[in-house]
Order: C-alpha cells, then structure tokens, then sequence
C-alpha cells in the first residue's frame, strides 16, 4: 500500500506526457527486392537523418536555391517527377512509410539526381525543428490520409496548428499545395487555409484549383480507378 501511495503522489507531480496524435500508422507494408536493397545500398547516400538543429542546406544540395518540400510522399512517383522535371530546384521528400522510402532512392540512384533527398521521420516533427523559418518556396501534401471517420479526423495533417507551423517555414511569397480525392476533407482544407490571415488563395476566396499542374501520385492513380473526383488548393504566403 506504501509504495502505491508514494506512485501516485509520483505521477501528481511528473504527470505522464500525453502521447502526440499521429496523422499515421506505420503499416507493416512488405518491401519488394528493389526497395530492400535501395535502402540497403543507398540510404547513407540520400537519406538525411532527423536532427533538432536545422539542416544545413548549403551542405545537402551542390546548386540551386529554391527549395520544394514534399510531405507524406506515398511511393515517390509524383515527387521524383518533379525533380526530374526541375533540376534548378531542390527537393525534400518526407515519409514514414519504408518502403516507399525505398522505391524512391532507387529512383533517385537511377536518374543520378543530386536535387532530391529523404527524410524518413514523422513530418511535424521534422517541420518543427528541421527547417529554418523562412526557408522553404514551396511544400506539397498531396492526397493525405483522408481519416474519414468522425473519431479520426483529429488525426488529420491539415489542421490549423499544423499549417499555421509549415506557414512560418514558408518564405514570404511560398506556396501551400494540398490535393485530396476526399470532399469532405478538401471542404475541411479549404476552411482551415481560408482561415488564416497568412495565407491568400491564389484561385480567389472560395475556389479550388480547377487546372492544378502538377505529376500524377500513386494515391490519385487510385483514386481516379474508384471514381473519386479530385480537389487541388493553391494559397500563397503574404509578406508582412
Ligand atoms: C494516402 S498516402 C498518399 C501518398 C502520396 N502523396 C500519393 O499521393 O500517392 C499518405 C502518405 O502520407 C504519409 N504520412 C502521413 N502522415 C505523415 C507524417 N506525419 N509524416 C510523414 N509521412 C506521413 C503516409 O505514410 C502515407 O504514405
């Protein structure tokens, strides 16, 4: 009984930390051979390790100054296509889920890419205390986890804490991209980004981007098969 008595009054003072909301649940997806030996072969080329300090950008790409971050890249295919496509540019892709992570560095391996790397850690930990404020042109979440179910939907990356923190990462002049195949979650988006003084909606207040440019991702493949339409947002970082 003693020793119950002294826990509790323990736990009073140090109170457990409640444990964060996760926007994911790290599946036990099987790798192909390919991606197994991506990661094997080329992590320690490609992968950038999560760090609190800032990264140093200077150090991780050999040219070019604009940076795109991706977040919740999927497989990759959306995001090697962009690079390809921007060599001036330079990529951070973010996801948790390996073997993606895998097929992705043997995309990059196979097209020489110096302009891409990978963070494999959860995204707001890494947007937190990765990356500079006001060091980003650009970052992309496209077709996020549509966490349908009203209990879930706390569990949602597009939140208003959360873009209120990719927003101070955001130059002056950055763009915000979100894409879902969800209505009632780009409804949800559309809400939370028009609600923030920061932003501007670069198809004026109320619309979605009817044209949006942008490769196609794995996820939207998918989507489209089960005849779900698709919602793009574009909004702009004001200068203060
Ligand atoms: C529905 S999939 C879409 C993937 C890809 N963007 C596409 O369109 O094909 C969402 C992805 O986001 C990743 N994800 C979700 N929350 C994340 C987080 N907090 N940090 C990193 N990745 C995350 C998941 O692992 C998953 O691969």
């Amino acid at each position: 009984m003693a020793s119950s008595k002294s826990d509790n009054s323990k736990n009073l003072e140090n109170p457990p930390k409640p444990r964060p909301i996760r926007s994911y649940v790290i599946r036990s997806g099987r790798f192909t051979d390919s991606q197994r030996k991506a990661i094997d072969d080329y992590w320690d080329d490609y992968v950038v390790a999560y760090s609190p300090p800032p990264f140093a950008l200077g150090s991780l790409f050999p040219a070019g100054s604009e940076l795109v971050v991706e977040i919740g890249f999927g497989m990759g295919d959306s995001l090697l296509e962009m690079a390809r496509q921007n060599p001036e540019a330079n990529f951070i892709g973010i996801e948790v889920h390996r073997p993606g992570v895998g097929k992705l560095l043997h995309g990059i391996k196979a097209h020489e890419l110096s302009n891409l790397r990978v963070v494999c850690h959860d995204a707001t930990e890494v947007m937190q205390n990765c990356f500079a404020n006001e060091s980003i042109d650009k970052i992309l979440i496209l077709f996020p986890d549509p966490w349908p179910k009203k209990r879930h939907n706390k569990r949602r990356l597009v939140q208003t804490e959360f873009i209120e923190l990719l927003i101070c990462k955001l130059k002056c002049g950055g763009l915000l991209h979100l894409a879902t195949d969800w209505e009632a979650y780009a409804e949800h988006m559309l809400t939370v980004l028009e609600g923030i003084d920061r932003l501007e909606n670069r198809n004026g207040p109320g619309h979605f981007w009817e044209q949006a440019i942008r490769p196609t991702s794995k996820f939207e493949q998918r989507a489209k098969r089960l005849g779900h339409g698709v919602w793009d947002l574009l909004f702009g970082k004001k200068c203060q």
